[in-house]
């Protein structure tokens, strides 16, 4: 009599230690497993009387009831206490404030770039495009720049599988276009140009924008007037010191890098000049008749001086301090 009531003050008190389901089987099985001490005691009713069996058995079963309702109220708890973890843990509080939406603006080169369009649209000029893995033809020997020409050495060039090139700059659509279109050309081309190039006003990839104006009696004239204008509305500033330091290019004759005074002193944001016969004739536009300027804008060089930022690398390292400025 008294050993069932022992084994099921013990399995009493197991049940109400245990902390989760799978301990809680353990603890079933101790005690009604095929080897359990309850499991036991019933064999033990076989050895009795007819007499004892009736009462004790009874006596044994109410202690096992007693024991299974323990085992099942503990599983029902430890279930419960499962669930509400679990959605203590997937809670959404829908009291918190939201987190706000941040609108962010375009890129300032992006922006530049769609000033350099507009301003030269107003003007006539229509947008052209090329692809930025060149061909030496276009970017290097059209141009007047032959192979083992010095020049070349003017542009540290990044050099891809079969002697193409990334564009070391847009000329090379100066090239495509004339090659596609009789004169009078007026073309504007924006692009990405890849240099080994890197310092605070130089990155090894930069953004370039191209212009052509080929027709009769275009003149240096023209180009200084065109350009002069357009960058002074481009700074919206009618007063600005605009600068053409003759220079040299292998594909313009006369040449000139086109500077800016700015807070620092001059800054080179170009380079220009009036096309050079020798490409005329590799595009077949007849130089007798026609005559053009191009030139070449460094847009980034623009964006750093309408900004006011002195390091061109900031536009590269996607600082979304440093762009959420521009919206
Ligand atoms: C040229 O690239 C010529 N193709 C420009 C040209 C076109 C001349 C048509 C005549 C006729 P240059 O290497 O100087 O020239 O580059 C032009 C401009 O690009 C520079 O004035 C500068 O503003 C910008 N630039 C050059 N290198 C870099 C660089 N690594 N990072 C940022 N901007 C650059
Ligand atoms: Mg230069």
């Amino acid at each position: 009599m008294s050993s069932i009531d022992t084994i099921l003050a013990q399995a009493l008190a197991q049940v109400d230690s245990v902390t989760d389901l799978n301990e809680l089987e353990l603890v079933k099985a101790n005690y009604l497993g095929k080897n359990g001490s309850i499991t036991e005691l019933l064999k033990t009713l076989g050895k009795c009387s007819a007499e004892e069996r009736k009462s004790l058995g009874a006596h044994i079963n109410q202690g096992k009831d007693i024991f299974v309702g323990a085992l099942n109220a503990k599983k029902e708890a430890l279930n419960l206490a499962k669930l509400e973890l679990q959605l203590a843990s997937e809670a959404l509080d829908v009291t918190l404030p939201g987190r706000g939406s941040s609108h962010l603006g375009l890129h300032p080169v992006t922006l530049t770039l769609a000033r350099f369009v507009e301003l030269f649209h107003s003007v006539g000029f229509t947008v052209g495009d090329g692809p930025e893995i060149e061909q030496d033809f276009y970017n290097f020997q059209a141009l007047n720049i032959p192979e083992n020409h010095p020049a070349r050495a003017m542009q540290d060039t990044f050099y891809v599988e079969n002697g193409d090139v990334l564009r070391t700059h847009t000329s090379p659509i100066q090239v495509r276009y004339m090659l596609d279109h009789e004169p009078p050309i007026k073309l504007i081309a924006p692009g990405r140009v890849y240099r080994v190039d890197s310092d605070a006003t130089h990155s090894p990839m930069f953004h370039q924008m191209e212009g052509l104006w080929i027709e009769e009696g275009v003149s240096f004239a023209d180009l200084k007037a065109t350009l002069t204008d357009f960058i002074r509305r481009f700074f919206e500033r009618d007063d600005l010191q605009v600068r053409f330091r003759p220079s040299f290019f292998p594909f313009t004759e006369p040449s000139a890098e086109v500077d800016i005074l700015g807070e620092k002193g001059w800054l080179e944001v170009g380079g220009c000049g009036m096309v050079h016969p020798n490409v005329l004739k590799n595009v077949n536009i007849d130089s007798e008749r026609y005559t053009g300027f191009a030139f070449g804008m460094g847009i980034d060089r623009f964006a750093m001086l309408r900004y006011g930022v002195n390091d061109l690398r900031l536009f590269f390292d996607n600082d979304l301090n440093f762009l959420k400025q521009f919206q």
